[in-house]
């Protein structure tokens, strides 16, 4: 079956992978849910009656043991980080219309009747397993409570999951040499009864869910293999205190966090109708009878949202996701955030700066596709806001509605030329087909494009001579650009949403462009307005370095206490010189070339590798290269690399590469010359 093109006639809701309420938000998190908001925004531009819901995670072990190393109960801690959370996402103009969080009453009965269908319709058993326990204090220790080693590839890992690693969801009892995170002690392994749901019976149900699912390719195709394995059975309970009572369980069990979790994407959304009225938005409808789920998350949690969720939903009735929609993380100057290192731009930080939300919203939607992991750095902000949005965007409105306020005192009487009204059609269809394909980069440069197109609109017609020689042929210019100018409002809202109020106040619109849909993109502007104010703001050189002096400096003051107990110890964390030593003859076999990335395209279906174009001077090499999530791929061209030529050819993923490029460390820093040394220089 395959799904209608948005818009559709039925009611779509957009959630976004609910934030564990245990600690600061700093932008790498946002991405999610700039992503979730920009998306929800531009299906009610279609036209699609959409509603916008997430909330706060507020139970297991990720807000347990916070609130354990605060010494306040988890209730209070995971209540005042929702609080912060529910404040801080409308500062970023991220508008839920209903934010709630997965301990309240709406989410608490919901998830007890969802988990009690599911036991009455006999996918619940009970089964002994081994579940890890702190021999010494005599506590149970499930899932962040314990680290150890994976038993899949090898990683350090949590209780519950290869976070360093393979990234999969691990079962109680399956991570190797447990520890206890609370007092260091090894673990032991106990007999323990607890809930299990028989996903495994579900097999043929996921295998065709997953050949519907719409979204980005990794949240349809990393699935596949878990499907086409053996399914596993997931135990849905814990020995903890802190989360949803079993329905008529033990005192001591709860339901395991991802349980009541995606569940609150349903109870955020009957929240919402409680508010508005069902008249106006019906959760029962999306959720049980036909509608369009989007579900927007990070890249680590594919796989409860197309394996664990679709299944809880099959078998309590209610309807399937549309869509996962799952995004790469967000690196800080190429290397990841770290909350403990401080290795971060804090939202609150980037907001006490000054910066308008839209900056940043812009450039989490459109660098790279929405699956690439993107690297965040203070120049390449500058560089982007100053490029784009100052010089591109910002630019063309002001310089059009300028010239138009002081000239005409506003739109010009005269008709929309043939050629900009197809230039502003063709953006609203890119608009939509970059809808359909879950492309919020598209979307942006639905606007971009139409701005840039603006700006050689402007420059090819020269209004400014004309006002003299044809006033006539200046005036419909200058209408052409004020239409252009309203439909990029239009068509750029979702993106940079306060931004896209403001051209349309210039315009002298009333109200907000918000309530205006797509068509509104060709539809006249007020005649008269005042002049306007520059949309954007250039942001200095000197202001870089400032903002990148300030996290130096951060980064060092969280570090140096850390620093100073490891720096003995600096010299275990580098492999040990080899002890063979090599003839120069030897070395000089390795036959090092110097080379340019020119082009550089993720390859399908693989998580990490990247198929690359590579000028070596003496020719252009294909070369496959693992660093997909360690580099934003889309910034790769133009970058210079060393690269063994001589290599002998291999074949990766179906792909072949003819030699391979130097990089250093788990990061996959590469190497590159420090010079202008050309492409194809021997090096040596
Ligand atoms: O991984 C996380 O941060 C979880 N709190 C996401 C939950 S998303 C959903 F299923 F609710
Ligand atoms: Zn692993």
């Amino acid at each position: 079956m395959s799904h209608d093109d948005y818009p559709t006639d039925d009611p779509a809701v957009v959630t976004c992978g609910l934030p564990y309420a245990n600690g600061d938000l700093h932008i790498g998190h946002l991405r999610t849910y700039v992503s979730g908001d920009v998306f929800a925004r531009a299906l009610r531009k279609l036209g699609q009656q959409t509603a916008f819901v997430s909330g706060s995670d507020m139970h297991g072990t990720p807000v347990a043991v916070n609130a354990e190393k605060e010494g306040v109960t988890p209730e209070e801690f995971a209540l005042r980080h929702h609080e912060k959370y529910e404040a801080t996402f409308p500062k970023f103009n991220v508008e839920f219309d209903n934010y709630g969080h997965t301990h309240d009453e709406t989410n608490t009965e919901l998830t007890t009747d969802i988990v009690r269908t599911l036991d009455e319709k006999g996918y619940v058993y009970e089964k002994e397993i081994k579940v890890a326990w702190d021999p010494i204090e005599d506590d149970p220790l499930p899932d962040r409570y314990v680290e150890g080693t994976c038993p899949y590839c090898g990683a350090t890992a949590r209780g519950d999951e290869c976070d360093e690693g393979c990234g999969r969801h691990l079962e109680p009892g399956e991570i190797e040499n447990p520890t206890s995170i609370r007092t260091g002690n090894p673990a032991e392994y106990r007999e323990r009864e607890h809930k299990f749901f028989r996903v495994s019976d579900l097999q043929e149900y996921l295998q065709e869910f997953i050949d519907r699912l719409e979204g980005t390719d990794n949240a349809k195709n990393q699935p596949r293999e878990w499907i086409e394995g053996e399914l596993q059975d997931w135990c849905i309970t814990r020995d903890l205190d802190w989360g949803i009572d079993y329905p008529n369980g033990e005192d001591d069990l709860v339901l395991y966090v991802w349980v009541d979790a995606p569940i609150e994407y349903v109870s955020s959304t009957k929240q919402y109708t409680e508010r508005v009225g069902s008249d106006t938005y019906d959760w029962e409808q999306v959720w049980k009878d036909e509608g369009d789920i989007v579900h927007v998350i990070g890249r680590d949690i594919i796989q409860h949202h197309t394996i664990f969720w679709p299944a809880m939903l099959h078998v309590a009735e209610y309807e399937e996701p549309r869509a996962v929609v799952a995004s790469g993380f967000v690196n800080l100057n190429g290397e990841a955030f770290s909350t403990s290192r401080n290795r971060a731009v804090w939202a609150d930080e980037y907001l006490d700066e000054g910066f308008h939300p839209d900056l940043v919203r812009y450039y989490l939607t459109t660098t790279g596709g929405i699956e690439r992991d993107v690297n965040f750095s203070w120049d390449r902000f500058q560089e982007r806001v100053n490029g784009e949005l100052v010089g591109t965007v910002g630019n063309f409105a002001y310089r059009s509605l300028l010239f138009a306020a002081r000239n005409f005192d506003g739109t010009p009487d005269a008709d929309v030329s043939d050629e900009v009204e197809h230039r502003i059609e063709s953006a609203v269809d890119d608009f939509a087909a970059a809808v359909n394909d879950y492309s919020l980069k598209r979307i942006g440069e639905a606007a971009t494009a139409l701005a840039a197109f603006g700006n050689e609109y402007i420059q090819r017609n020269e209004p400014w001579k004309l006002t003299d020689e044809d006033p006539e042929r200046a005036a419909q210019v200058i209408r052409d650009c004020v239409q252009i100018a309203k439909a990029l409002a239009v068509v750029f809202a979702p993106v940079v949403p306060g931004k896209a109020d403001d051209l349309w106040s210039h315009l002298g619109e009333s109200g907000s462009v918000h309530d205006a849909d797509i068509q509104a993109a060709l539809e006249a502007p007020p005649a008269s307005f005042d002049e306007p104010s520059e949309l954007f703001e250039k942001i200095e050189d000197e202001r870089v370095e400032d903002l990148n002096e300030k996290l130096q400096a951060s980064i060092e003051a969280a570090t140096s206490d850390e620093d100073e107990a490891e720096d003995e110890d600096m010299s275990d964390e580098f492999e040990p010189i080899a002890d063979d030593r090599i003839g120069f003859e030897e070395f000089e076999d390795l036959d090092l070339r110097v080379g340019r990335i020119e082009t550089a395209d993720p390859i399908e279906g693989a998580d990490d590798l990247v198929r690359l174009e590579v000028d070596i001077g003496v020719e252009t090499r294909q070369i496959v290269a693992g660093i997909k999530q360690l580099h934003d791929v889309d910034e790769l061209p133009g970058t210079k690399i060393i690269v063994v030529a001589n290599l002998e050819k291999a074949e990766l993923f179906g792909t072949e590469s003819n030699g391979m490029l130097l990089a250093a460390g788990d990061q996959a820093d590469l190497l590159t010359t420090h010079g202008d040394a050309e492409p194809g220089t021997k090096v040596q």
